[in-house]
């Protein structure tokens, strides 16, 4: 029976470009996650948007001089192109700039405080006498009290990602004029987040799907104890508080944001002209999945669950696959010291199915994994091309050339045809096992591991050598190799769609790649071949010199 399945994916700050630990850590997974449901014909509605509010937004205009909305327009429409171009397929990408957002967040937040769940207090909170402003946590700087990084922020410190509160900090100032910040009460509302503990805890205990440090993560949290959290903040950049009193205040980006799933599920379903379908994929038997980084992973297994349970009616997250950080040369990415390779100029160099199997082979699903040019260029010369490539490559031209250019009739399959044939059936088993899992990596070693016998089986059978004097028996190889390349077309859908849609129109299928669903389609004799065509090329020494030069380039202005 076909299943319904919800896939909400982090909301990217639009104050910045996109980097390959952002594609690693959510976009890229959770896409390879919604294209293999589509296949199994399930039901999927895989939502997200960019996230356009709070401090960081503001601070990133400020400095650029720009108005916060001139900044979100832009990176807005530069995520659209990326997913475009990577293959990233949302049934939404919206913002958190809609009056539906507005509206859908200004329904929980007044059904949370009739429910008594939102309530008001008193704070202290830095205040800058020279600004006359109170400071959000972003707006203060100074010494990192565990690592002495000078430009800490006063809710995390960048260098050594210990979070931090802006008391913490050594010598704080204010960010805009330097200022040492007063300690001033300010009036805020609150989300009773300890209401919520017993329940959360045994819902908590019941999910053994989660990854053991997404389970862990979440413990630790709750075991900490739950404490009250202030959901309104000091600035201008911001949805409006509903409630009386609040006007100068915005409510708190991260509660607003993760509504934003809900949402962007509503604009989804008025869009394709039926508004109450929204509901299939949040009530009712719907599993919902959130592709987040590690980063994230308290507001998903928590607080948005806490959200859920006060406002009642929808259902919570079935998984939270989170992955663990992509590294760069071994060091992390660093927006503010430039150490990234940003993904608008990957994309203009580079085609999109190379960097998706090297991050999907190098996963940071369970633990931290490097990108490295020189780490590219061999995954992708010496796997993709090597082994998955240059197969595609010499049947095909070998079918091609030798068969008036099409799948040859072929006789009885012998022992050796038979076992290739059941083993791409069990990888395409397999692998469909191991993706309802989220085992990206695993998965992707099983595909290629198909790869390789089917090279084995090529070198075994040498088709080359023996067209000559067994044209039959050549005929029957190529067949069952064909069928087992057809095979890693559809495994590889999910994972390599560009590559895979190429393939589908060289074995001579028409229409679309997806259009067999997830199943073992053998071209049949006689179907008409298109001329062969490299799937993949080769990057050589020169090219990973240069991208390695020009990276270090740019942190070396920083440093
Ligand atoms: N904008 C946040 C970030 O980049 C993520 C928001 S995810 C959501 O870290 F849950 F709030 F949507
Ligand atoms: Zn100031």
């Amino acid at each position: 029976m076909a299943e319904r399945i919800f896939i909400g994916v982090a909301w990217p700050y639009a104050n910045g470009p996109l980097h390959l630990g952002h594609i690693a850590g959510a976009y890229l997974p959770a896409d390879i996650f919604a294209r293999y449901h589509r296949l199994k014909g399930n039901e999927v509605l895989m939502v997200s948007g960019s996230d356009q509010h709070g401090a960081p937004i503001t601070i990133s205009a400020e400095r650029e001089g720009k108005e916060p909305q001139e900044l979100v327009n832009r990176y807005h429409s530069q995520f659209l192109d990326c997913w475009q171009k990577l293959g990233i397929s949302f049934d939404l990408f919206t913002t958190t700039g809609t009056s539906n957002h507005t509206r859908v967040v200004h329904d929980i937040f007044l059904t949370l405080l009739d429910k008594g769940y939102i309530y008001k207090g008193s704070m202290p909170l830095p205040y800058c006498p020279n600004c006359r402003r109170f400071l959000p946590d972003r707006y203060v700087e100074g010494t990192c009290p565990y690592c002495h990084f000078p430009r800490a922020r006063g809710d995390q410190c960048e260098e050594c990602n210990k979070l931090l509160n802006p008391s913490d900090l050594i010598d704080p100032g204010c960010l805009i004029c330097g200022t040492r910040p007063q300690i001033m009460d300010s009036e805020h509302l609150f989300f009773s987040l300890s209401s919520f503990a017993e329940q959360l805890r045994s819902w908590a205990e019941e999910q053994t799907q989660w990854r053991p440090n997404v389970l862990s993560m979440t413990n630790r949290y709750l075991n900490e104890g739950l404490r009250d959290r202030a959901i309104t903040r000091d600035l201008e950049w911001g949805l409006t508080v509903p409630v009386p009193g609040f006007e100068k205040k915005r409510i708190y980006v991260w509660f607003e944001a993760v509504i934003g799933y809900l949402s962007a599920s509503k604009e989804w379903a008025q869009s394709i002209g039926q508004s109450e379908k929204w509901r299939d994929f949040w009530q009712g038997d719907a599993k919902t999945y959130y592709f987040i980084g590690k980063d994230n992973i308290i507001f998903h297994t928590i607080i948005w669950p806490a959200m859920l349970i006060g406002y009642g009616g929808l259902n919570l997250p079935h998984d939270v696959p989170a992955n663990e950080f992509l590294t760069l040369e071994g060091r992390q990415f660093s927006k503010s010291r430039n150490w990234a390779v940003w993904l608008p100029d990957f994309l203009e160099r580079y085609d999109p199915d190379p960097l998706r199997y090297l991050l999907s082979a190098a996963m940071p699903e369970t633990s931290d994994a490097d990108f490295s040019w020189r780490e590219f260029a061999r995954r992708n010369n010496d796997e993709l091309v090597a082994t998955y490539g240059n197969l595609v490559h010499r049947v095909l031209t070998f079918a091609f050339g030798n068969f008036d250019g099409c799948v040859p009739a072929r006789g009885e399959f012998d022992a050796r045809d038979n076992s290739l044939l059941v083993r791409a059936e069990a990888t395409l088993g397999l692998v469909d096992e191991l993706l309802s899992r989220c085992r990206f990596r695993e998965a992707m070693r099983a595909a290629m591991s198909l790869a390789q016998e089917s090279n084995r089986y090529l070198e075994e059978k040498a088709p080359w050598k023996r067209i000559g004097e067994d044209r039959d028996g050549c005929a029957t190889s190529i067949g069952a190799v064909l069928g087992a390349i057809s095979c890693l077309k559809t495994i590889l859908c999910p994972f390599l769609p560009f590559s895979s849609q190429k393939l589908h129109r060289l074995l001579g299928f028409a229409g679309r790649a997806e259009d067999g669903g997830w199943s073992f389609q053998v071209p049949p004799s006689g179907q008409k071949l298109m001329p062969p065509q490299p799937l993949f090329t080769k990057l050589d020494d020169d090219r990973v010199a240069e991208e390695t030069l020009r990276l270090r380039a740019n942190i070396a202005g920083y440093l």
